[in-house]
């Protein structure tokens, strides 16, 4: 296939990290996941951090303005001309727009937006277990992924906590801004043809499995149009 670029898409908590990280060492590609890059931000203390902190913490969006510069700078980057993967972008329809000119002005195109559907009960199990590695952000959860010593990651064995957002007030607040803001980029992908559904509503090796069956499909249809 010539290049692929994907987009995660789906409710808080559907397992986009989850897939995006093993889809990453299945392409070789870059994974830009904005939820990651803003805690970053926020524990290095950066403009952008202080920008996002008090947004993040409500479980609100980031303005526009910043996401938008942040993912922009990475797309037009050496390291992604080969392709990317994006979690968490677009997320608004403004996002989604400027990614398309972005692409637009390098003259390269989106390749799928990867919908993950979950049921907003198992969300809510999701994301009140998840508990997230205090150093680098490596994530467990207490029921469907625990570490092999409560309180601790595998990886590096620093502590492991809640998510500020991941509180039960903020969750709710989160759901919300994905139904009102995310949601509608349902329709504007299925309206460019590259929206693809995955039922993520089961273990995540067979959602990885469905994420690799879709796009095998991909690239035999490409193959068929050369
Ligand atoms: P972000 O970090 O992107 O949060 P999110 O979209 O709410 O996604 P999550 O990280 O909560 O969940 P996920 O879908 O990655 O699920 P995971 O794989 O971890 O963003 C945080 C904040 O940053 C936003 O609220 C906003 O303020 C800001 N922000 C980010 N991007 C922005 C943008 N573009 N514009 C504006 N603001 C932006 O899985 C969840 C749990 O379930 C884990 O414990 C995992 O182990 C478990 N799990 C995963 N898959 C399965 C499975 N199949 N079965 C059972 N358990 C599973």
């Amino acid at each position: 296939m010539s290049e692929l670029n994907l987009i995660l898409l789906g409710p808080p908590g559907s397992g986009k990290g989850t897939q995006g990280e093993a889809l990453q060492e299945d392409l070789r590609l870059p994974y830009y996941a904005t939820g990651d890059i803003l805690r970053a931000a926020v524990k290095d203390g950066t403009q952008i951090g202080k920008q996002a902190k008090e947004y993040m913490d409500r479980g609100e969006l980031v303005p526009d303005e910043v996401t938008i510069g942040v993912i922009g700078e990475r797309v037009e980057g050496p390291d992604a001309s080969d392709g990317f993967i994006l979690d968490g972008f677009p997320r608004t329809v403004p996002q989604a727009e400027a990614l398309e000119d972005e692409m637009n002005k390098l003259g390269r195109k989106m390749t799928a937006a990867i919908l993950i559907e979950v049921p907003q009960d198992e969300i809510i199990r999701r994301l009140g277990g998840r508990r997230t590695c205090e150093q680098e952000g490596h994530v467990f959860h207490v029921e469907f992924d625990p570490p092999n010593q409560e309180g601790v990651c595998d990886v590096d064995g620093s502590p492991l906590i809640v998510r500020d957002d991941d509180k039960p007030e903020v969750i709710e607040k989160r759901l919300e801004q994905y139904r009102t803001k995310t949601a509608p980029l349902v329709d504007y992908y299925e309206d460019r043809g590259i929206l693809q559904k995955v039922n993520g509503d089961e273990a995540p090796d067979d959602v990885a499995d469905h994420i690799r069956g879709l796009l095998a499909t991909l690239r035999r249809e490409e193959e068929m149009e050369m």
